[in-house]
């Protein structure tokens, strides 16, 4: 299975973030990463539905939404309105999770549940029949350039041991970096979110190469 790369621009200079987006997708991205955090259920802020919408029209992949925020509900409408793809919200944060879920897929998008480190698989897999993926946090969620949490390829092989790859994506992100990917996808990743990897580094298509190329070399092994 062919692993997709979803940069984040979480790590991309904001005030030219149009710019920053040609060159991943120009450089090889499958999807484009959007870390909507609300400064509560992390302690960071970054952007919400208002810059997306002016964002969509200038991407060409399909666009991943990570909603770090307390409530959700109220922001998957723009979502969808701006022509977002996937939205994962965290299980932490929904008090009514398949209601949330529901709403995501109704509003057109696919759904996915996100998961902070410490938090039981088992909030995924009771999520499993309204979901299309589970993005596995291997970081502590709210800021980009941090080291993966080795922990966290336990938790990803776990899931994948029970959900096959051709009816759940596995989406890792935090800490994707050409020396960890290769143990993450061995684990049953099918997508990896790299920010500072990626949009840290000048040359943005070589730096999407050379994760592609771990990520190669670790199948063989
Ligand atoms: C962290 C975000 C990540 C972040 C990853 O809260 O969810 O998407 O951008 O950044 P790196 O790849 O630099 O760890
Ligand atoms: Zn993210």
């Amino acid at each position: 299975m062919t692993v997709r790369i979803a940069p984040s621009i979480l790590s991309a200079d904001f005030s030219r973030l149009d710019r920053e987006i040609a060159e991943v997708e120009a450089g090889g991205a499958d999807l484009i990463h959007l870390d909507i955090m609300d400064g509560h259920f992390v302690p960071n802020l970054t952007f919400g539905p208002p810059v997306v919408t002016w964002l969509a029209p200038r991407c060409t992949k399909p666009l991943d939404a990570h909603l770090m925020v307390s409530d959700p509900d109220p922001l998957l409408a723009p979502l969808a309105t701006a022509g977002v793809a996937r939205v994962a919200v965290h299980v932490e944060a929904c008090v009514h999770l398949q209601r949330t879920l529901a709403a995501i897929r109704d509003a057109g998008m696919a759904p996915g549940v996100a998961l902070n480190p410490a938090t039981p698989l088992a909030f995924a897999l009771e999520a499993v029949p309204w979901i299309d993926f589970v993005l596995v946090m291997s970081v502590n969620p709210g800021f980009g350039g941090q080291s993966f949490i080795p922990e966290s390829l336990d938790r990803i092989r776990r899931l994948r041991a029970v959900v096959p790859a051709d009816e759940l994506d596995i989406t890792v992100d935090g800490g994707v970096t050409p020396a960890t990917a290769p143990a993450i996808v061995a684990a049953g990743a099918t997508t990896l979110v790299a920010g500072n990897a990626i949009l840290g580094t000048p040359d943005r298509a070589a730096a999407i190469a050379a994760l592609r190329r771990s990520v190669r070399k670790g199948e063989r092994v």
